[in-house]
């Protein structure tokens, strides 16, 4: 329902709201951010028409600017590169520094000292919360939930403004198809739709509709493009990549993201077909700037000019200043080749002032937008006042609940029983450090709920024993740190053997996912198995909850364990958020948003891929498949999830079996819920269109729905679909509309569901 190259800011509002009608949970949700202090998420984007107030602001200001001092506002310095006299030299952004009494030292250096009194524009990164850590940005995606999303970036702003800080790097909205790759924690899994969805929810939320406001920051969508699919799932590594696959998969949560408000950009590390992103003149001025007439500032990623070096399109730091110039990066990172280098440049006519004068205009325009000139300094006394009050932390437990997928859960395992006996076993059982997440901001250990505390709280009958210890060291000193040793395992067992059902709690260290920590092997670390297959001999009911940054392949713990609970990494909330969904106070909902595989040789496998001429069969020779592997499934799908009840989809009907390329057609399907149980179901829609010029995903995403409903509760779901839907993007980068036949599937996960079809007609 979104297309990339038009605005879709009407459609994204929709979006938004209907959410908000929906479910008991979500009203709770949407109650939290909307009362209290903080203002709704939603509402109006800013208007990209520039406001002549501040363009002649701008202007005057440039008018008066030496060449030095332009040169100031390009450069981004790291909290320990800022210091009096880099402030008084008038630099243009300062990232990372958090505390906010030195924020308003050098603030008040730069506003007073420096000749302009221009403001520093401090950045930080808050990826999911800034003090109250909310479940990492994967999990937000599994809850299928805009809301959770806005809750998270309207707490998340309040406490970043709050400090001081006006600019947050983030959202990340690198589609991915690669669970060896750490980085895929920070966006919102495989799906370019709900990348979609969720990057305006985010964006709407920490902007709100003027982020001069002073619990608002302004965005910058990360990273500028296509960061997500490094070969081979290792970090910062190359990236090939065919045009049509950069504009329907890579390109489409950025340019809601834009859409939605977002003033500033940063560009990726990686190389697309040879172009490194702070230096792709096509994504960066082409695309970003010209066509999608995006009028904020791209900062590069850390120290990603010097890179270009490395990258090998540059031969020294000028050269890399005068690529990353051409390219359209307007701020620099860390690394100095503006600063150090464009005078040379100008002088030998290989960048003009002009690029120069384009680049501060963009960076005081969005200084102007912020209100940095009228309002540079914060109540720095104030700002930890402002952290982890109880309406973000309520919002941060509803979203952790609404975040955790249940994958398996066999005879009813699930909800346990509050009034029997819990052991909780497991390395990550009585660990508040990595229930944080890989970005957990200025979080501290202390300020995490344990699943032990969180179980007891439910349930006063509980013990625990850790079993092996899993340390975040950075390199791991295998075998030791990630449950090396078995010593503890006997202990474990006879606190299991003692109770009535029994809690696993393994996972990942937070350091083992994020920036920098792609494996090669995606399986439970260190000998976590191994303690699994110690508590099912004991043939007690168990589940195994998971915390983790990336879709891990699970086929030997689904062997295993009656019952599985995907908990990503959920925050500061995690053991209350663990237990309201084990005891069932709170009937798990989400659904992944990224396929999980059975091994890591499947890797890429994603639902939306394209058809081969030789579909996988796995009982036939010629066609592709894994000899290895008697399936062509992965373990579990995207959109897939378990509840404590069932749900029927029926009753899939179509307006119209055709549709004009400039018309529509709306889906209806019902939903009800066939259990005992309250619970939440999210309807999915699908498209194929199987005859095209160039092949199509054997499915698309196209709409969801999550809805609460009671026992015997019915309802009816709406899906509209049109041309920005079943048309898609050549190997030009062209929007197409194709005549022919379209299939449509409602279900609820990426497998099997209805069918139906309509056509498309010129
Ligand atoms: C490098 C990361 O790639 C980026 O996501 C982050 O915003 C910067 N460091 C600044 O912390």
């Amino acid at each position: 329902m979104m297309r990339v190259g038009k605005r879709t800011r009407g459609r994204q509002r929709r979006l938004g709201w209907r959410w908000v009608a929906l479910a008991g949970s979500v009203l709770a949700l949407s109650a939290l951010v909307a009362g209290g202090a903080v203002a709704a998420g939603g509402g109006s984007p800013p208007s990209r028409h520039a406001n002549p107030g501040i363009e002649a602001r701008v202007h005057a200001l440039l008018a008066q600017m030496t060449l030095d001092e332009k040169l100031e506002q390009l450069q981004l310095e790291a909290d320990w590169q800022i210091n009096d006299s880099e402030a008084r030299k008038g630099v243009g952004g300062v990232f990372s520094l958090t505390n906010p009494e030195k924020i308003n030292h050098f603030q008040h250096v730069a506003v007073e000292e420096s000749r302009l009194h221009i403001p520093i524009l401090f950045a930080f990164d808050t990826i999911h919360g800034y003090r109250t850590i909310f479940p990492i940005p994967l999990a937000e995606a599994s809850s299928f939930d805009p809301d959770v999303a806005t809750a998270d970036d309207t707490f998340g702003a309040r406490e970043t403004a709050a400090t001081g800080l006006k600019q947050i790097y983030s959202p990340m909205v690198d589609i991915s198809h690669e669970p060896r790759w750490g980085r895929i924690a920070e966006g919102a899994g495989e799906d370019p739709y709900l990348g979609s969805v969720m990057a305006a929810a985010r964006v709407h939320a920490a902007q709100g509709s003027d982020y001069i406001a002073a619990d608002k920051v302004v965005t910058s969508p990360k990273h500028y493009v296509a960061y997500g699919q490094p070969e081979g799932g290792r970090d910062y590594n190359t990236t090939d990549m065919s045009e049509q696959r950069l504009w329907n998969f890579y390109l489409p949560p950025f340019k809601a993201a834009f859409d939605a408000g977002a003033d500033t950009a940063m560009c990726s590390f990686n190389a697309i077909n040879g172009v490194a992103g702070c230096g792709n003149h096509e994504t960066e001025t082409e695309i970003l700037k010209k066509q999608w007439h995006f009028d904020g500032f791209i900062e590069s990623d850390y120290t990603a000019v010097s890179e270009l070096i490395n990258h090998g399109v540059a031969a020294d730091g000028a050269d890399a200043a005068r690529v990353a110039l051409n390219a359209g990066t307007d701020m620099e990172m860390v690394s100095t080749n503006y600063v150090d280098h464009a005078k040379q440049l100008l002088a030998q006519h290989e960048i003009t002032m002009h690029q120069i004068d384009d680049a501060v205009r963009r960076i005081l325009r969005v200084k102007f937008r912020a209100g940095l000139f009228e309002h540079p300094y914060v109540d720095w006394q104030q700002a930890e006042s402002k952290q982890l009050l109880p309406d973000a932390v309520a919002a941060a437990r509803i979203a952790a609940t609404r975040s955790m997928v249940l994958l398996k859960n066999n005879s009813n395992t699930l909800p346990l029983d509050p009034t029997k006996s819990v052991a909780v076993i497991g390395p990550l059982g009585n660990n508040q450090h990595d229930m944080l997440g890989p970005w957990w901001g200025v979080g501290r250990d202390q300020d995490a709920v344990t699943v032990d505390d969180g179980i007891m709280a439910q349930d006063p009958n509980t013990t625990f024993a850790q079993g092996c210890e899993i340390l975040d060291k950075d390199p791991p000193d295998p075998p030791n740190d990630e449950c090396g040793s078995d010593a503890g395992f006997d202990a474990a067992v006879a606190t299991a053997q003692a109770a009535d059902q029994v809690v696993l709690a393994l996972g990942e260290t937070r350091g083992e996912s994020g920036e920098a920590e792609s494996r090669s092997n995606i399986d439970l670390p260190g000998k976590q198995q191994e303690l699994i297959d110690r508590i099912a001999a004991l043939g007690k009911p168990f589940v195994v909850v998971l915390f983790n940054g990336r879709p891990l392949t699970l086929t030997k713990v689904d062997d295993a364990a009656p019952a599985i609970l995907e908990a990503w990494f959920p925050g500061v909330q995690a053991g209350n958020a663990v237990a309201d969904v084990l005891f069932g106070n709170v009937n798990p909902g989400g659904k992944l948003p990224v396929t999980f595989p059975r091994s890591v040789g499947q890797v890429p496998i994603y639902y939306n891929h394209e058809p081969t001429g030789r579909p996988c069969d796995p009982t036939f020779k010629w066609n592709s498949r894994y000899r290895d592997i008697p399936t062509c499934a992965p373990l579990y799908p995207f959109g897939y999830g378990l509840s404590y009840t069932t749900f029927s989809i029926s009753n899939l009907r179509l307006s119209s079996d055709t549709m004009r390329s400039n018309g529509s057609v709306t889906a209806l399907v019902d939903v009800r819920n066939t259990g005992s149980r309250s619970g939440d179901e999210v309807v999915q829609l699908y498209i194929h269109d199987p005859v095209a010029t160039i092949s199509q995903p054997v499915r698309r995403l196209r709409g969801f729905q999550r809805v609460t409903l009671n026992p015997g509760q019915t309802r009816t779901i709406s899906f509209t679909l049109d041309r920005d839907d079943v048309g898609f993007y050549d190997n030009s980068g062209k929007f197409v509309v194709e005549p022919g036949m379209i299939d449509v599937y409602a279900g609820d996960s990426s497998v099997g569901g209805l069918t139906d079809s309509f056509t498309v007609i010129p």
